[in-house]
């Protein structure tokens, strides 16, 4: 059989504690439950929902099925930076991190070794990690995407021992809110080649601009997931894509 799809929705910058509240309850209403007890749904929450999130899981005894994900850390374990988060302080409200999401680098000035540090720690407080990776529409023009994400992975080359412990996410930053996606053709080789960078074991995911009606075709060549972004705010959409992908 099939191991199960991974869904990531990400929130990005959306929502207070109580909107999260409430799309929490139309999801419950509208999701297969049936589905939500096999397969864990992976929701990446701003930092300050983290809490929150993690103790209404608690009551409403769903945190096997539903992991809160921190859509960032820092580098650092603890000290004088202001502003970051450690992953020691997520250690009681984060099961998982997005780790280099293309939003995060876009405004930080850190490197691929401050990435390869982020996964390093996250990895020794043994969270799961979803490394996002991804080249911008000059770089896909220009053919230089196998390059951009050999580049990108080299930090991490010797942190790919756990497969259940990291999954790398291929996602455009062109496609990523833009409503546009690589031909299934250019998702299928990039696929292919990171296979060949990272070996079978580990889980390959896909994000941008994925939704209801355009999930088959993202799905249907052998990635081992998704990341929602802009369809997963609306919970009856979403719930319908995560319904459909597992
Ligand atoms: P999108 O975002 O689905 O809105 O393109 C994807 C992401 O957050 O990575």
């Amino acid at each position: 059989m099939p191991s199960p799809k991974i869904i990531i929705a990400n929130h990005k910058m959306n929502f207070n504690f109580k909107q999260l509240r409430s799309w929490l309850d139309v999801f419950l209403t509208e999701v297969n439950s049936n589905l939500l007890n096999k397969s864990k749904l992976y929701l990446a929450v701003p930092a300050c929902n983290l809490y929150p999130l993690n103790q209404t899981l608690l009551e409403l005894d769903l945190s096997q099925s539903i992991i809160p994900v921190a859509q960032s850390i820092s580098p650092h374990l603890e000290g004088a930076y202001t502003g970051q988060i450690s992953i020691k302080q997520l250690d009681l409200t984060a099961g998982a991190v997005l780790v280099g999401h293309s939003e995060s680098r876009e405004v930080s000035n850190f490197t691929n070794q401050d990435y390869g540090q982020m996964v390093r720690l996250a990895l020794q407080a043994q969270k799961k990690v979803f490394f996002c990776i991804g080249e911008s529409f000059e770089e896909y023009q220009n053919n230089q995407t196998f390059a951009k994400l050999a580049e990108q992975l080299s930090e991490i080359k010797d942190l790919l021992i756990a497969p259940n412990q990291i999954s790398i996410c291929y996602e455009p930053i062109w496609a990523i809110g833009s409503g546009i996606q690589p031909k299934v053709e250019s998702i299928l080789s990039i696929k292919n080649y990171l296979r060949q960078l990272v070996g079978e074991e580990f889980t390959i995911l896909y994000g941008g601009s994925v939704n209801a009606s355009n999930l088959e075709s993202t799905v249907n060549f052998g990635l081992d997931g998704v990341l929602v972004g802009g369809a997963s705010l609306d919970a009856r959409e979403f719930a319908k894509i995560y319904n459909a992908i597992l």
